[in-house]
């Protein structure tokens, strides 16, 4: 009989939400998907999202949950968060999805909801991060990955990390440099959740710590 603590973690049933192109899906597809991570379901906020195709292609079960279907955003939140309980999801990952989730859905999955975003927060929330980022004129641009709570892009930080672009004049130029640490931290992060790594400081709820051999870059030696 293996000892428990050799025993291999299930992968963790994690959900992706959409709107549009999907390539941070992608990222996700191409890495944690069928390791750590197993993508039980993509929900899109829009029938025509591109990432639909990928999740199809992929063999991973897709649904669409567009408000105009619904009476108000809680009635579209509580499809949404019954048809992801229903295919087991236990991590939901919001991978450029363009709708707020309500407070109902964030308790449901509490402290299990998380979202990539192309700016060092709490810098340039919300829409547009990029423009809104070149029109302050800054030289150091980024990406965050942060637990998810009632704000606008205002939840705990996860992982962050920053790219020096001094001379960037164009949303193309930055969305360029920013695309491959995308999908390089929220895949990491994913990681980290699955592995357990990841929690908050009593002390300091905003903080999040990750057990130190978990830490990217860290090797996980004995
Ligand atoms: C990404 O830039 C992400 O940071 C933001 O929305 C965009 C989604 O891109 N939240 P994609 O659909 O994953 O290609």
């Amino acid at each position: 009989m293996a000892h428990a603590a050799s025993t291999p973690r299930a992968p963790l049933a994690v959900a992706v939400l959409v709107s549009g192109t999907g390539t941070n899906l992608q990222a996700l597809l191409d890495t944690v998907h069928g390791q750590e991570a197993e993508i039980v379901a993509v929900a899109s906020s829009s029938a025509g999202a591109p990432a639909l195709t990928r999740a199809t292609e992929r063999g991973v079960p897709t649904a669409v949950f567009a408000r105009a279907d619904y009476s108000d955003r809680a009635a579209r939140d509580s499809a949404l968060a019954d048809w992801l309980a229903d295919r087991g999801a236990r991590l939901v990952v919001l991978a450029g999805y363009m709708e707020l989730l309500g407070a109902a859905f964030l308790e449901r999955f509490g402290g299990a909801v998380i979202n990539v975003h192309p700016s060092l927060l709490p810098a340039f929330p919300g829409l547009g991060a990029i423009e809104q980022a070149l029109q302050y004129g800054v030289k150091v641009f980024g990406v965050t990955v942060h637990f998810v709570d009632a704000g606008i892009d205002s939840g705990p930080v996860i992982l962050q990390r920053a790219v020096e672009l001094p001379s960037a004049g164009s949303p193309e130029e930055v969305l360029a440099a920013l695309r491959p640490v995308e999908h390089a931290l929220l895949p990491e992060a994913v990681r980290l959740f699955a592995r357990g790594a990841l929690s908050v400081d009593p002390a300091n709820p905003r903080r999040v710590v990750m057990s130190p051999k978990s830490a990217p870059g860290v090797e996980s030696g004995g």
